[in-house]
Formats: structure tokens, C-alpha cells, sequence
């Protein structure tokens, strides 16, 4: 799961997957700055996710890295930044083939974007984790 910051929606999304997918998933998040390397996630976040019976405190952010076209079979993007940053960054095109605007999982093709919720209030990030979980149930409904 990979946003800008790695402290907002992309550790909502790895909770929610990681919740939700089977144990023997290797699930992550990652931001495509480092600006908030070795952080917890947003307090905001954290809150969101408590009020749905999620702990994602234990996550720290780091950097998206090359190897990760390696470790992960999917690389979700929250929006087409993310994207763009990611796949400019893929060694090859099967790599380049992992990555995936999250919210086609529930609207394919619209390439719906998850909005950057940094700036605003709570309510932000309870809509972005509405749309998480919307999207990831449908990823999973497929699996
Ligand atoms: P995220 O949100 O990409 O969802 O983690 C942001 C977090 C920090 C910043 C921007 C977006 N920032 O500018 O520091």
C-alpha cells in the first residue's frame, strides 16, 4: 500500500488488508517520500482506525523501495502521483505491471483517486477509510 507520506491513508489500507487477508499475506505500506521516515502514522489515523477496532500504531513509515517489486506481487497506489512515482521507478515491465490505482478494485477503470486527507480534518480520514474498505473487499471478494 503506497501513498506520499506513509503516515496517512497508505497504514489505514495496510491495516485494513492485513486485517481482513489471509495470515500467510505479506502486507505492508510505503511512501514514496521518505519525508516521514521511522514516524507513526498520523494521530488522525490512528484514531480512525482505533474507532473501527484497528491497532495500526505498531506501523512505522519508510521509504518505497526498488526491492519492493521484488517482496510484493501487488503494489496498490492510493492516487496517480503515487502511481506515476512508483511505476517511474519499476526495473522492468513486469514490474511495471504490479501496480495498481487501488480504488479499480471497486470502480474499475474510473481511476478514482484517494484524496490526500493531510490537511483536513477528521472527517477526511473517516471517508478515506470508507473507501479503503470498500476497495479492499472487493480486491478480495476476486482472490
Ligand atoms: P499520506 O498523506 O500521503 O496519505 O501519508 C500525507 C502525509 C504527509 C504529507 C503529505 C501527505 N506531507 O506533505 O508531509
Amino acid at each position: 500500500m503506497v501513498c506520499l507520506g506513509n503516515i496517512c491513508r497508505s497504514p489505514l489500507a495496510h491495516g485494513i488488508l492485513e486485517a481482513k487477508a489471509p495470515d500467510n499475506w505479506l502486507v505492508d505500506s510505503a511512501g514514496t517520500s521518505g519525508w516521514h521516515e521511522g514516524e507513526r502514522p498520523d494521530t488522525r489515523s490512528i484514531l480512525t482506525a482505533k474507532g473501527r477496532g484497528l491497532n495500526i500504531d505498531g506501523q512505522r513509515s519508510r521509504p518505497f523501495s526498488i526491492e519492493d517489486f521484488e517482496e510484493f506481487d501487488i503494489i496498490f497506489a492510493m492516487d496517480s502521483s503515487n502511481f506515476s512515482n512508483i511505476t517511474q521507478m519499476a526495473p522492468s515491465e513486469e514490474a511495471k505491471s504490479k501496480v495498481r490505482l487501488i480504488m479499480n478494485e471497486a470502480y474499475p477503470g474510473q481511476n478514482m483517486q484517494v484524496p490526500d486527507p493531510y490537511t483536513g480534518g477528521q472527517s477526511g480520514f473517516e471517508d478515506v477509510y470508507d473507501m479503503l474498505e470498500l476497495a479492499i473487499d472487493k480486491f478480495l471478494e476476486q482472490q
